[in-house]
């Protein structure tokens, strides 16, 4: 057995976000080298991969017939065992080519984050995956405790600190103290669903029929949880429904707050449900430590006002909400804070 020393001087350590929307990979001693859209592009004909990340993010709803762009990962869950394989063996090379060669010699240690309402089906899943991909040994973590590390809460005190990771398709609250998970809960609602409540709301309001990345532009442009000053319009080009024309409307802030009422309140709900499961002397933490909102959902104007409001705790987002999870790995990794035996 090579001692641990020798191990770490001849292999790299790669921290992996394996996210619904994003994907990101953090190198030790290098900080985070990759950060691409979690999408893969395959030949529907020969199920070949024809692009990984970014380039396959910009074919959604745009190829030509015998191509097809997937996310593999839906709501926080694997949707495609194969095609998440795939994206975690172009990520992993990808991020291999960067270490120097000497950490090529022995195959990789690899902490991945993933969403803790997953079953040990998909964990076992995931550890395959990333075995085939090239992965010498795989650790995984829960994605709410390596966002808490990502963001700097005290995660070792004996006191509670409240994290709300909201994703692409999950959001995960937890109440951390002594490094573990004392509360928590993980509703599979979060980017993805309020892209597709605007989707509804413009086929149901203006029978205009639009994409994904139309819905998510719509979304980071004017979207809002709670009411702000001068609010914006904004122009949509779509396809209407009836005629099949392409055709523009103008929508407002206002009406895009409405729609995406629903999946903002169940966000409320999960962080409500998650206060009433603590003890009552870790949530009492919480009214001096308040909620620190991450991942890109955190973005969403006013949300992070919103949630104080309905909690009466201090919420405030990230510095980096989209890579806190990422962060947190790449952190576990450079103090050892995993057991690492090969
Ligand atoms: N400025 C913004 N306003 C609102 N939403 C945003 C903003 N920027 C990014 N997002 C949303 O954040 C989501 C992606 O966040 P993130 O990368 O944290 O998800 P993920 O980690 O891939 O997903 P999950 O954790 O659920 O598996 C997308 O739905 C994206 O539309
Ligand atoms: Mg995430």
């Amino acid at each position: 057995m090579l001692s641990q020393k020798l191990t770490k001087i001849m292999s790299a350590d790669i921290g992996i976000d394996l996210g619904t929307a994003n994907c990101l990979v953090f190198v030790r001693d290098k900080g985070i080298v990759l950060n691409e859209p979690s999408v893969v592009a395959i030949n529907k004909t020969t199920r070949e991969v024809m692009a990984v990340g970014e380039e396959a993010k910009r074919m959604l709803g745009k190829t030509p017939i015998n191509v097809e762009a997937i996310r593999p990962m839906k709501r926080g869950v694997i949707a495609d065992f194969s095609v998440t394989e795939a994206l975690l063996s172009a990520f992993i090379k990808k991020a291999i080519k960067l270490v120097p060669w000497r950490q090529q010699i022995l195959a990789p240690y690899i902490l991945i984050a993933v969403p803790s309402g997953i079953t040990e089906v998909e964990k076992r899943a995931v550890i395959d995956s990333a075995k085939h991909a090239g992965a010498g040994c795989v650790k995984l973590v829960e994605e709410p405790m390596a966002a808490a590390v990502g963001v700097g809460l005290p995660v070792l005190d004996p006191a509670g600190n409240m994290i709300v990771d909201i994703g692409g398709g999950t959001t995960e609250v937890a109440v951390i103290s002594l490094s573990g998970i004392v509360s928590a809960k993980s509703v599979r609602v979060g980017g993805d669903e309020l892209d597709l409540a605007i989707i509804t709301h413009m086929k149901k309001f203006y029978n205009l029929m639009i994409g994904e990345l139309t819905a998510e532009n719509i979304k980071i442009k004017i979207g809002s949880a709670y009411p702000v000053k001068d609010e914006e319009t904004l122009e949509v080009k779509g396809l209407d429904i009836v005629s099949r024309f392409p055709k523009t409307v103008k929508i407002s802030a206002k009406e895009v707050r409405n729609a995406l009422q629903e999946p903002v309140t169940s966000i409320i709900e999960a962080v409500n449900g998650t206060l009433e499961l603590c003890p009552p002397d870790l949530a009492a933490d919480l009214i001096d430590r308040g909620i620190m909102l991450a991942g890109g959902g955190a973005l969403l104007t006013g949300l992070d006002r919103l949630l104080t409001e309905e909690t009466g705790l201090n919420a405030n987002v990230a510095e980096e909400p989209l890579n806190a999870v990422a962060k947190g790995t790449g952190i576990m990794l450079q103090n050892d804070y995993m057991h690492r035996e090969r």
